[in-house]
């Protein structure tokens, strides 16, 4: 039925203020010294681990576990935070699975649902998934999106936009090079590529041999008699990919090389010109500066003009939402965009479904409905969210299934801290943690609220750095953060649930399959500035938790997906019955 009202727990009260803490980028690994968190000193952490195995375990935080193709897909904050509210696997991947041997309990599940419901075509995918058999079908050329912009490939140009990388966070490789193929094949004559250098989700220093892969790609588009180039570029955190109007510089700085052809850097080809930033600027791959390519006379070969069609290729939304607005919004005060160019501009995805942007879209975003903050609304439970800029949209929009705004907001309160902006995190690796506590602690304190949760994303953000000495920094600040959460959950009486949403400074360094550092040609050990496939904790308590409460012991693979039920069930009520199961029991003492 399409009721919302939830059962009632047998055994659990309702009325307890609950602190749901959300750990960014804080996974468990064996302690050595490339694990930030253990080389840091984390006593509020260290405490909540004696709690096992009753109020302390590890939750899957990758993989299928959290609704990704295979089990080498290191967990995001995406499909961390969708699980974590939604209660719910996003079951896909079942074909990339399936050719590999080692099928456990919850691989041959997925791959049976996968099997029964994929004519009902009723399965929940990620956008990742959706847009690998959009393609692969070839059915996205035959979508509203793709007809939209086709009406331009007469007469102007193609433009892609998009991070060039394999991490399969925000975009894929092979994904840019089936839609180029694809393009062609369907008419575009004319195409420039504008690509951002990742180094985040990938290694530093990985964007030359994307380049070269991209190059080789284009030259035979050309030798297809396609007029095909790479026309810009620039690294992922200082060009085009900003997250929640963090800082519209980033942004402009992308429009300005790929729409007007204008960037402070001007080279003949992209390799030469990651290649070179690279070295002579010391920046890495995430930072390189905004170039442009221009031919023989200096002329910049790809501006964005009149009668263009312009495809962002990312199927994550939240680094895509500042440029979608820019390219399409009529009204549009964030910066100066000088020229604005008549286009017809569609996304691999609809990045936001409530502002309906962008209005074309070459595939259908994933409907992630009846997530548990839409059901506890509905039941009575007052929320407080927050966290800075820079994770505010994780624990609000994607906490509730890629949705923004409220559901009610009479019953809900989103509180954003401003992050600082134009830093890399490694210079102020506290960032905001103590604010964003302070901010909780105020709301439980208040007793307006009946779930308090936030996110901190220092681990993460810092991690991403690939600095160690600040991500070290940076986990003692989150764990300071959640003692002060944890002392007002003290205070008013209540249960906190601390827990994380992937594995990012627990592991700083690639290592090989037997777990040792693995070098480079040069002999020197390889900063992982990406997240890893490790298990995260979550552990359970607060006076407010009733006596029987442990968790159950024959959930042992539960993951993300299985938090949401467990924290209803902390609220006093029964999960719907198509969520994944709760991690809890109730035993009689
Ligand atoms: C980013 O966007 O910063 C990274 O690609 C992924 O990090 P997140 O999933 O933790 O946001
Ligand atoms: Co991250």
């Amino acid at each position: 039925g399409s009721s919302w009202k939830l059962e009632d727990h047998p055994k659990l009260p309702k009325g307890k203020t609950i602190a749901v803490v959300v750990l960014d980028g804080w996974g468990e690994a064996n302690p050595d010294q490339y694990n930030c968190i253990h080389v840091a000193q984390t006593p509020t952490m260290d405490s909540l681990k004696k709690g096992a195995p009753e109020r302390w375990r590890l939750v899957r935080a990758h993989g299928t576990a959290v609704g990704l193709p295979t089990e080498d897909d290191m967990g995001n904050s995406e499909v961390g935070h969708n699980a974590l509210g939604a209660g719910r696997i996003y079951a896909q991947g079942y074909k990339c699975i399936l050719p590999t041997v080692q099928l456990d309990t919850r691989t041959l599940q997925a791959f049976l649902v996968g099997l029964i419901n994929f004519d009902k075509n009723s399965l929940l995918k990620t956008s990742a998934k959706l847009v690998d058999l959009a393609l692969a079908s070839g059915k996205i050329y035959e979508g509203e999106g793709f007809k939209y912009i086709k009406e331009c490939f007469d007469k102007g140009t193609l433009h892609l936009i998009g991070l060039l990388s394999d991490g399969g966070v925000h975009s894929r490789l092979d994904q840019l090079q089936l839609l180029l193929k694809g393009s062609s094949e369907n008419g575009a004559k004319r195409i420039r590529v504008h690509i951002l250098t990742d180094g985040r989700d990938v290694l530093d220093g990985s964007s030359v041999g994307f380049v070269e892969t991209l190059e080789k790609d284009l030259a035979n588009l050309r030798e297809n008699g396609i007029d095909a180039q790479i026309a810009s570029g620039g690294g992922r955190m200082y060009v085009t990919m900003d997250r929640y109007e963090n800082d519209w510089g980033v942004v402009k700085r992308g429009w300005d090389a790929q729409v007007l052809g204008e960037a402070p850097h001007k080279f003949r080809n992209a390799l030469e010109a990651v290649k070179t930033l690279r070295q002579e600027h010391k920046t890495n791959d995430q930072y390189l500066p905004p170039f442009v390519i221009v031919d023989e006379n200096g002329k910049a070969v790809g501006p964005i003009v009149d009668g263009d069609a312009v495809v962002t290729f990312n199927f994550r939304a939240d680094r895509m939402v500042m440029i979608a607005k820019s390219l399409e919004y009529e009204n549009f005060d964030k910066f100066d965009r000088v020229r604005v160019p008549k286009i017809r501009y569609a996304g691999m995805l609809q990045y936001d479904g409530e502002l309906k942007l962008p209005s074309h879209y070459l595939v259908s975003p994933p409907e992630i409905e009846r997530t548990s903050g839409e059901y506890l609304v509905h039941n009575g439970i007052r929320t407080f969210a927050c966290s800075e800029t820079v994770k505010f949209g994780h624990v609000t929009f994607f906490w509730n299934g890629n949705r923004s705004g409220y559901f009610n907001p009479s019953m809900e309160e989103y509180v954003e801290i401003p992050s600082d902006s134009g830093i890399t995190f490694n210079v102020q690796p506290k960032m905001k943690a103590l604010e964003i506590a302070e901010k909780a602690r105020d709301a439980i304190l208040s007793r307006k609220f009946d779930q308090i949760r936030v996110n901190l994303p220092n681990g993460d953000m810092v991690g991403h750095t690939g600095d160690i000495e600040a991500t070290v920094v940076a986990c003692k600040a989150a764990d300071e953060a959640v003692k002060i959460i944890l002392d007002a959950i003290e205070q008013v009486g209540g249960i906190y649930v601390v827990t994380a949403d992937h594995g990012n400074a627990e592991d700083m360094v690639k290592r090989n399959k037997s777990g040792k550092p693995e070098l480079d040609k040069s002999g020197n050990i390889q900063i992982l500035t990406s997240h890893t496939l490790q298990p995260v904790p979550i552990a359970i308590g607060g006076p407010g938790l009733a006596a029987g409460v442990r968790y159950r012991k024959d959930v042992p693979d539960g993951g993300l997906a299985n938090v949401a039920a467990t924290v209803m069930n902390l609220h006093g009520f029964v999960a719907p019955s198509d969520y994944e199961t709760t991690l809890i029991e109730v035993v009689d003492n």
